[in-house]
């Protein structure tokens, strides 16, 4: 296996410094801005919400394997969705959608990227996966489409919408879809570490005949953290660009609370290892806010 998207494997899995807030441990990414900063216009710009899975499809399964981490989720995600039909949100090529039909739940997929949906689909048990081209923003699924126990995004999937508008419309959507007793799980890196404000460029595969190159910055202004994964070969370079608008725990508590949805749960793994201060990522469980009880186990 090619993965040279460092310790988590996600494009943007990466963590960075808010030097103007030196005080913070989790910084209120929102609210906090930087100077300034000369570097251009953003590539925000020229971003579609396919842009991301249509350049990585064709790689996606050999740098992203990752059989431990998908066997964790799909045994936490099985456990609990306990014979529950189960939505994916950005399903990719179905590293997790597809083991997870296999329990034999019924799963369904939604992605932006008919690429990446085709990937899932020419694989063996694709059609195990009941697959829909749309926006995470909007998710316009068939009628046929159950009332979900869950509805959940893994990997950064969720920071992949780049406006807070597409983020808080996603979470309404997925607060309309749920069963009454069903949660929304969302698999997310915390924003902080080392990245400056101007960027960076770091070396993450290299061969003879290779190398790859990450390139990222972020935009305080707009909690934008993008970048290009820069593959050169002998037969030329190929870009793939990613975006992301990243928030911390406290920040997405609040946007879902403003969706309708309240925290149950939160976790700093699959395998349900405990999330505290110094945790890098957060598996977090969110209820529909009129329902009471907290969810267990
Ligand atoms: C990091 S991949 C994750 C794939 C898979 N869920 C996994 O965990 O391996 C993110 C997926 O989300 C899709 N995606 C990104 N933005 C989207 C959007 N706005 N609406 C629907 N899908 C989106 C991409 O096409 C891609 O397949």
């Amino acid at each position: 296996m090619d993965c040279p998207n460092g310790q988590f494997g996600c494009p943007a899995m990466l963590s960075f410094v808010r030097r103007d807030c030196p005080s913070s441990r989790v910084p209120a990414v929102g609210t906090c801005s930087g100077p300034a900063l000369p570097l251009g216009s953003s590539a925000v710009d020229r971003y579609t919400s396919s842009t991301y899975g249509d350049g990585y499809a064709d790689i996606y399964d050999d740098w992203y394997d990752m059989r431990e981490e998908t066997g964790a989720s799909v045994a936490w995600l099985s456990r609990v969705a306990d014979g529950r039909p189960i939505l994916e949100l950005g399903v990719g090529t179905g590293r997790v959608a597809v083991p997870l039909a296999a329990t034999g739940l019924e799963v369904w997929g939604i992605d932006s990227s008919l690429p990446m949906l085709e990937r899932l689909r020419e694989k063996p048990d694709g059609s195990s996966v009941r697959t829909v081209h749309t926006e995470m923003s909007t998710i316009a699924l068939p009628n046929d489409a159950p009332p979900f126990g869950i509805a959940f995004a893994a990997y950064n999937t969720f920071f992949m919408m780049t406006t807070r508008e597409e983020q808080l419309d996603c979470l309404r959507r997925i607060a309309a879809l749920l069963t009454t007793d069903g949660v929304a799980v969302l698999d997310l890196f915390i924003p902080r570490g080392l990245v400056s404000p101007s960027g960076g460029v770091e070396v993450t595969s290299l061969a003879v005949d290779r190398l790859v190159l990450r390139a990222y910055r972020r935009w305080p202004t707009a909690n934008t953290f993008e970048g290009q994964h820069v593959e050169i070969t002998d037969a030329g370079v190929r870009l793939r660009p990613w975006s992301m608008r990243v928030m911390t725990p406290t920040e997405l508590d609040a946007l879902a609370d403003e969706a309708g949805l309240c925290l149950a749960d939160r976790w700093a793994g699959w395998n349900g290892e405990p999330f505290t201060d110094g945790s890098r990522r957060h598996i977090s469980v969110y209820k529909r806010a009129e329902i009471g009880s907290p969810l267990s186990g």
